[in-house]
């Protein structure tokens, strides 16, 4: 099957090329798994110094992204109208969450459909494909929303300086949902994340290090236990650091009657 294509339009390409060049990503790149095409959008600008910014109308301070550099980069790659989702990096966009993250990996999969996401996949017959758009400056002509792009994304409650650091964001947090991607091929659907928890506390050797000891429950070679010592660490972590998240995780009769059990004894 076709690689997960990724077109990233950018004034700044030389920032992406050594995360991709670089862990998980380059792995999945090289299996073929995903590909990733850094666009510039300057080599679009058509005027002798290639000027891709300009002043805003109105006035006040700051400068906006010219529309035609960057509707010549997305038309000449994508066609007219783009051939597949055209997603804005800026702080007005929609949260970015792992739900979200999950979307964009597979588009074809729905939200209670009983798929894995392989399967939804080949259902789909090809890996689906991205463009992202990263802004600069202090903004982007209106027009650009307005007539070039489909989804409008922001990774949280900050600004930045650029739309760059975002796209990374998103593209990782994508990949690594891909099949295959990760070393465990089950391993990113079904994490804490997935069930809408925290993880639970990992531990690797030694045994005790400087006196601290792995809790004895791990050594015991009880898979059972252990799974359920997870699972309460899991739903402990959560109540104690962010409670929001319960509201919306997927949790058994057996998860609310330890959660119930742990707010009775911190009642007493
Ligand atoms: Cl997508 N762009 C910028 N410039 N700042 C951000 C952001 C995006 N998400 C959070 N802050």
């Amino acid at each position: 099957m076709q690689a997960m294509r990724f077109d990233i339009f950018t004034l700044f390409p030389d920032v992406f090329e050594p995360y991709f060049q670089t862990s998980i990503l380059q792995r999945a790149s090289e299996r073929n798994l995903v590909a990733f095409h850094l666009h510039n959008i300057r080599d679009w600008a058509t005027d002798r110094h290639h000027i891709t910014d300009d002043v805003p109308y109105g006035g006040g301070g700051g400068m906006i992204m010219k529309p035609e550099p960057i509707f010549a980069a997305v038309e000449s790659v994508l066609g007219s109208p783009p051939s597949c989702p055209v997603i804005l990096l800026t702080p007005q966009g929609r949260l970015f969450t792992q739900t979200v993250a999950r979307e964009l990996a597979a588009p074809a999969l729905g939200p209670q459909s009983g798929e894995t996401p392989q399967q939804a996949l080949e259902r789909m017959g090809r890996r689906p494909r991205l463009a992202l758009l990263c802004g600069r400056y202090e903004g982007i002509d209106e027009r650009v929303r307005e007539h070039l792009v489909s989804d409008e994304i922001s990774i949280g409650d900050y600004v930045l300086t650029g739309g760059e650091l975002a796209a990374l964001v998103v593209i990782d947090a994508v990949t690594r949902l891909i099949p295959g991607a990760l070393g465990d091929p089950s391993g990113p659907w079904e994490d804490s994340h997935a069930s809408g928890l925290l993880e639970y506390p990992h531990y690797t050797r030694p045994p005790e290090f400087r006196g601290w000891k792995v809790p004895p429950v791990l050594l015991s070679g009880d898979h059972a236990r252990i799974a359920r010592w997870r699972r309460e660490q899991a739903l402990l972590r959560t109540l104690q650091r962010r409670p929001d998240l319960l509201k919306t995780a997927k949790l058994s009769q057996k998860d609310r009657e330890y959660l119930n059990q742990i707010e009775k004894d911190e009642a007493l």
